[in-house]
C-alpha cells in the first residue's frame, strides 16, 4: 500500500486528486490507499453493477446505480477499484467520466485478473496481479457476504451458490 501511496503522491505532489471508490468492493481498499496519499484529496463514490446476483461472473451491462456527487470538470481524478477483471466495468466509467472533461483520468486497482480482459484497459496503479480465481473479503462479496473478512481469501471453486 505504501508503494501504491507514494506513487500517487509522486505523480500529483502540489495538485488536489479526487478519488472516486466503486462501491462497494472498493471501500477497504480506498480507506487503506487514502490514508498512504499525501497529497489534498477528496472522496466521491459510484455504484454499479454489472453482476446477476450470486453468479461469479458479470453480466456484461453495466447499470449507474449511483452517479458522482460532485463536478469532475478540469479536475484530477483517480478512479478506485477493487478489481480489474474482465475491464467491462472499468472501460464504462471511464467512457462516462471521460464525457466529463477531468484534466486527467487514472485508475487504482488493488487487484487485476489480466487472463480475464476482454476490454482493452489497464489500470495506472495496481496493487497486485492475480490468477484467474474469485476471491472474497477486504471489501470483496460473494453474494454480497464476505465482505468483511480482514484478508483478501480465495473462494473455493465448489462453493455452494
Ligand atoms: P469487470 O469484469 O467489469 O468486473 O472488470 C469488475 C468487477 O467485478 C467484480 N469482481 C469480483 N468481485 N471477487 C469479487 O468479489 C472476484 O474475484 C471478482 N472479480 C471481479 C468486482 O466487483 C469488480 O468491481
Ligand atoms: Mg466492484
Amino acid at each position: 500500500m505504501a508503494e501504491l501511496g507514494d506513487a500517487i503522491t509522486r505523480d500529483y505532489a502540489g495538485e488536489t486528486v479526487i478519488m472516486v471508490g466503486v462501491l462497494k468492493g472498493s471501500a477497504f481498499f480506498l480507506a487503506d490507499l487514502a490514508r498512504s496519499v499525501h497529497i489534498d484529496c477528496t472522496f466521491d463514490f459510484v455504484a454499479v453493477s454489472s453482476y446477476k446476483k450470486g453468479s461469479r461472473s458479470t453480466s456484461g451491462a453495466v447499470k449507474l446505480l449511483k452517479d458522482l456527487d460532485e463536478p469532475i470538470e478540469g479536475k484530477h481524478v483517480i478512479i478506485v477499484e477493487d478489481i480489474l477483471d474482465t475491464g467491462i466495468t472499468l472501460g464504462y466509467l471511464r467512457k462516462i467520466f471521460l464525457q466529463h472533461k477531468p484534466k486527467s483520468l487514472k485508475i487504482a486497482a488493488c487487484l487485476d485478473k489480466p487472463a480475464r480482459r476482454v476490454e482493452p484497459i489497464e489500470a495506472d496503479y495496481v496493487g497486485f496481479s492475480i490468477p484467474n480465481q474469485f476471491v472474497i473479503g477486504y471489501g470483496m462479496d460473494y453474494a454480497e457476504k464476505f465482505r468483511n473478512l480482514p484478508d483478501i481469501c480465495i473462494l473455493p471453486p465448489d462453493f455452494p451458490a
